[in-house]
């Protein structure tokens, strides 16, 4: 008879609203069950929560959460992160480190841990809802079964994509991190215009998110470009054209090549 494989345990140091985002998701998923997690978190009143919602089991000290994982995700905020590995420092060799850590680089973090299995993965904000967008990236040493449990954890997030190349992240953070920054200005600015030309705020709100999601799923069911999208919607000498000299005239397309690229610039000076 086949030997059943054990089921990989997951620690999280951090159980703030990226950890639980994570737990909800592989709990959902049922990439793991919650007796095969365990969160280490300083805040009592976040592992009461966990503890209550989810089942798990919660601890307040970061090491002892980390004996016998197969993967330790680190969800703390960048700051903490000096204190947490000086504390997680030299895992077991064939511990998984995953740091969602904004900046840190996969040396760094090597560095920092004295270990160098490690995977440095990029989500952004929807993550929090299962909406979201991971790139993510692995050193050398971290074997395929490693990997395919990194990636099933990060799917709990939304989409992941995975790179070879780490210099990605930085990218991935500018264009799709601070990204749903610019989404959500645009969707503010959006209602805002509606309100503007007399729509109450409610019918604004709900007709912008519509036009947002609408025209998102266009792009990736209708197998067009986006331009090609736009044309079909532009009439001749009609309401969209007048609208689009506007933007054109405001330079919309340079501002935010230019905003992406000071966001990638500062991404690679942290
Ligand atoms: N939020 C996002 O949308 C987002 C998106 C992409 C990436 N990230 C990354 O995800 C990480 C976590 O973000 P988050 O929004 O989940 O932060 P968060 O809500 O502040 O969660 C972090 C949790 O860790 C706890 N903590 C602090 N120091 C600790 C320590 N030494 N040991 C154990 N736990 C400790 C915090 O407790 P206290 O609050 O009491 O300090 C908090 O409960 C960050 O590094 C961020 O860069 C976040």
């Amino acid at each position: 008879m086949a030997k059943r494989e054990r089921r990989a345990r997951i620690a999280f140091i951090g159980g703030g609203a990226m950890g639980e985002a994570m737990i909800r998701g592989i709990l959902t998923k049922k990439v793991a069950i919650p007796q095969d997690m365990v969160v280490s978190d300083v805040s009592p009143i976040r592992r009461e929560l966990l503890n209550k919602k989810y089942g798990l089991s919660t601890l307040a000290d970061n090491r002892k959460a980390m004996e016998n994982a197969d993967l330790i995700v680190l969800a703390v905020k960048p700051q903490n992160l000096r204190q947490v590995a000086e504390e997680i420092r030299a895992p077991s060799p064939e511990q998984l480190v995953l740091s969602i850590l904004a900046g840190g680089t996969l040396s760094k973090l090597c560095q920092d841990l004295n270990h160098s299995c490690v995977v440095r993965a990029a989500p952004n904000m929807p993550a929090q809802i299962g909406q979201g967008i991971t790139v993510w990236t692995a050193t050398a040493e971290t074997n395929k079964k490693q990997k395919e449990l990194a990636q099933a954890v990060l799917s709990a997030l939304g989409k992941e994509i995975y790179v070879a190349d780490e210099k990605y992240l930085d990218m991935v953070t500018a264009l799709g991190g601070s990204g749903a920054a610019y989404v959500f200005l645009f969707i503010e600015a959006f209602i805002d215009a509606g309100v503007h030309i007399g729509l109450p705020r409610s019918i604004a709100q709900e007709v912008v998110l519509q036009t947002m999601i609408g025209s998102t799923c266009a792009v990736e069911k209708m197998g067009k470009h986006p331009a090609e999208l736009k044309n079909m919607v532009t009439s001749p000498g009609g309401t969209t054209t007048e609208a689009l000299l506007q933007l054109e005239k405001g330079a919309f397309r340079y501002h935010l090549l230019e905003a992406v690229a000071a966001a990638h610039a500062k991404a690679q000076r942290l």
